[in-house]
């Protein structure tokens, strides 16, 4: 069942009623200045950091569902109502919500009255610009009342949640005509305030939550609103509140537009005052200035959506499945630039307050908004190499205000500086640029430790390389990919987390897994000393590596018989092996090692491939592990922790499926690895929106395993690498176009029955214009012409002189 359909033209999602099954979200703002909003008005506001300069409130785990966000009432007659449903919960004659790229719109109608609202965040500005505009679609005049409704957040999100005896006691406002100021905190050591405007003269406002709600009502029944008339009161600690009050008449057929804009300003320490405790507002009224009209406004949307051309038209494809294409032209490409500005900080399931920038998140977040944003790409992998230790460890997380690594869970975790060599690679195969690596970069951000990038790079592979067990596979530390494979941990108290308790390495617990990515990533690393003239440092990576590739194949180490084993606990007993009795076979080294092509000239590959087939596949994507565990098991930590079919207890974890789906594209099965990507495919899940629940435009982090009461069921939408691994795999594997260092290549892995299709991308500068004969084949180039003349393998010769080739492909 479907709530909504895709409206491919405009790039946007539509939603035809605000009962989905979960809220349904989007995401407004592209560098500093940030906002979730659902398709009920739902949603936050913050300025760079959602935990420490958080504009506005949110209730996570409040019923209903989905309150607080940025609300507009309107009072006709005795009917109070929003354009977008909630808070009220009215019944409209007619709801639409559209989400877009970078904006949402809504439309309301009630009794005659209709309600349009677009709201976007300015690609150069620190606000969010929403344009109201009432029409009276009735015969008759219409006098309405029109409200507007933001919560402040009292800046630091996770205090303000907690610190109560502090913060009911601190809250300031200042009102200056239609502009209310949100200034706590402003009169001691903040320099920073926020501002909630509208273009047009007010009835009245109100700044104080308990006098617009009235004492024991909440923001469904406002009792201002209910009243008709906001009663102009100045907060004084509590819970601050901007609320406007517009009574408008509109006679038969008209219609009034209103732009209310919420803005963040910064004001230098030495001009932080107009008089005694009386704010600076002239950088917020110049702000206000910018959206004052609606000619404005439409010029401001329209470079939004010139910025969204500009950046999607690097990637398109053209084929006979509409799905693939608004998969891979809008939503997933959309998808992996929210990861970049969110990375796991702020969505419907992560709450702002935790968790920052993941090390290992944010490397594979990389490979999915490289080819759209590589400078920023450059800058992020400058960051994140900035929080490795010297001797290549890393910080697990790091905060986005001030980068520097997060102490409170610090490092040990075994993969996290392999992701560093998958990041730079990607960027270097993406830009060419390899003045990155030559790039002085601090560790731990201690400048005067600082070495150049390949050294980092040089230290994430040593590390791995000198750090082995009793198989000579790479120790696991706290966890690996899988950060709820906790071998070390041993934890049996409630409340110790699995990620930090017990010692962060031991010497026996290893991971098979780990072992995959330093093939895969040892190869990249290696190809890129050859590229710095370092062949002897490049031949000994290529021998470690293939060692390593050895010991994965071997029985007494990483195979199993029929698939890769997962790990080695600190007893050194198999873990995701057939002597288990749960757990025997885990997804992530069959994809892993497969897509790193380890087994696959030995027919190792294809047999593991078939194990995940047969033992993990569902009909709504491939699970983590099987059998689930039904006991906790202390030596494993927190995988046997949730109840069965959940999260990393045998759910299906999106982020993985791709890797089972690259690897089918490394051994040439071109059916089953499109199986596997349809399968959790946002575009194709659309129509079982019921059971799947989340947003039907993107990816979610993990749908519920068949061992789950409720298999099928989404959870934790938006922020997940599943967005970036999606996008490689179908751009780069399925689709094939895929960038070395030197130059695309082009080698597709379709399905028999794909059919023809072209794909535009524009890489180093060059626009290439590439259409694919299938000819029912599944993989196998048997011609490339570039420019009209033919080329030997599948590697495009890049050719900077060039603005624009020609590159055909016959497949065969
Ligand atoms: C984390 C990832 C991790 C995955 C699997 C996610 O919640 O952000 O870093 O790889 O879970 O455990």
């Amino acid at each position: 069942m479907k709530f909504g359909h895709f409206d491919d033209e405009h790039r946007e999602y539509v939603i035809e009623t605000p009962k989905t099954p979960l809220p349904w979200i989007n995401y407004l703002g592209s560098k500093e200045f940030f906002s979730l909003i659902s398709n009920t008005c739902g949603g936050y506001t913050f300025y760079k950091d959602a935990k420490l300069l958080r504009l506005t409130r949110y209730r996570y785990n409040d019923v209903p569902m989905d309150i607080n966000g940025k609300y507009f009432y309107i009072k006709d007659g005795d009917t109070v109502w929003n354009p977008g449903w909630k808070p009220t919960q009215t019944d409209l004659d007619e709801y639409e919500c559209r989400h877009g790229i970078g904006y949402s719109k809504f439309k309301g109608v009630k009794n005659g009255v209709r309600a349009d609202v677009l709201t976007f965040v300015p690609v150069n500005d620190n606000c969010e610009v929403s344009r109201l505009v009432v029409t009276n679609d009735s015969s008759a005049e219409k006098s309405i009342s029109i409200f507007s409704y933001v919560e402040w957040c009292l800046w630091n999100a996770d205090d303000d949640s907690r610190n109560f005896q502090r913060n009911f006691s601190t809250g300031e406002v200042e009102v200056k005509g239609s502009a209310i100021y949100h200034k706590t905190e402003y009169r001691e050591r903040r320099n920073h305030y926020a501002v909630y405007s509208v273009n047009a003269p007010i009835t009245a406002f109100d700044t104080a939550r308990d006098s617009f709600l009235g004492l024991y009502h909440y923001a469904g029944d406002p009792e201002a609103v209910l009243n008709g008339k906001l009663t102009n009161s100045m907060a004084s600690g509590w819970s601050p509140i901007a609320a406007h009050q517009l009574d408008v008449t509109l006679k038969p057929g008209e219609s009034k537009s209103y732009v209310f804009v919420l803005g963040y300003i910064e004001n230098p320490v030495e001009d932080k005052w107009e008089s005694h405790n009386v704010i600076n507002k002239k950088p917020a009224e110049a702000l206000l200035a910018k959206y004052d009209t609606d000619a404005k406004v439409d010029a401001a949307f329209a470079e939004l959506n010139d910025q969204w051309d500009k950046l999607l038209n690097i990637y398109t494809v053209d084929s006979s499945n509409d799905k693939v294409n608004r998969m891979v032209n809008i939503w997933n490409q959309y998808q992996c630039m929210v990861t970049f500005n969110m990375s796991r900080s702020a969505s419907y399931y992560e709450s702002g307050i935790g968790r920052g920038m993941g090390f290992r998140d944010s490397c594979q977040d990389l490979l999915g908004f490289v080819h759209l944003i590589p400078d920023r790409a450059r800058e992020r992998i400058i960051d994140i190499a900035s929080t490795q230790f010297q001797d290549g460890r890393a910080y697990h997380q790091y905060q986005p205000l001030t980068k520097k690594g997060n102490s409170d869970i610090g490092s040990g975790f075994g993969d996290d500086p392999l992701w560093l060599i998958a990041g730079t690679s990607a960027y270097i195969r993406e830009t060419g640029d390899t003045t990155i690596l030559d790039e002085m970069v601090p560790f731990d951000n201690d400048e005067s430790v600082a070495e150049t990038l390949m050294e980092h790079l040089r230290r994430s592979f040593g590390y791995v390389d000198t750090h082995r067990g009793p198989h000579r596979l790479p120790l696991i530390g706290r966890a690996d990919w899988n950060d709820c494979l906790n071998l070390n941990c041993h934890s049996t108290q409630p409340g110790e987390s699995f990620q930090t308790f017990g010692p962060s390495e031991g010497p026996v617990a290893e991971s098979v897994f780990i072992g995959g990515m330093f093939v895969k990533y040892g190869n990249e690393y290696a190809d890129i000393c050859d590229l710095k003239g370092l062949t002897d440092e490049a031949a000994k990576v290529r021998a470690s590596v293939a060692e390593m590739n050895e010991i994965l194949l071997d029985s007494s180490a990483g195979w199993d018989g029929e698939w890769f084993v997962r790990a080695y606990d600190s007893y050194g007993g198999k873990v995701g092996s057939k002597d288990c009795e749960e757990g025997q076979i885990y997804i992530e080294p069959q994809g892993f090692c497969v897509l790193a092509g380890v087994g696959k000239e030995t027919g190792q590959a294809q047999k593991a491939l078939d194990s995940v087939k047969a033992k993990l596949d569902t009909k709504y994507g491939v699970m983590i592990l099987q059998p689930a565990y039904t006991v906790y098991h202390e030596e494993l930590g927190e995988v046997s922790s949730y109840p069965p079919g959940y999260k990393e207890n045998a759910g299906i974890f999106c982020h993985n499926n791709p890797w089972v789906s690259i690897a089918e594209t490394v051994i040439g099965r071109g059916d089953r690895a499109f199986e596997v990507y349809k399968k959790t495919c946002p575009a194709y899940t659309e129509e079982i929106s019921e059971i799947h629940r989340t947003e039907p435009y993107i990816y979610c982090q993990m749908v519920a395993g068949a061992d789950a009461k409720f298999h099928g069921e989404g959870k934790n939408s938006w922020l997940t690498g599943t967005a970036a691994w999606t996008f490689v795999n179908i751009s780069q594997y399925i689709l094939g176009v895929y960038p070395t260092l030197k130059g695309l290549s082009v080698d597709p892995c379709v399905p028999a029955d794909f059919g023809d299709f072209s794909v535009k991308r524009v890489y180093r500068g060059v626009e290439y214009d590439i259409t694919v004969k299938q000819n029912g084949v599944q993989k196998g180039v048997k011609q490339l012409i570039v420019d009209g003349a033919q080329v030997e393998g599948t590697v495009i010769p890049y050719d900077a002189s060039k603005k624009t080739v020609k590159v055909e492909v016959v497949m065969g």
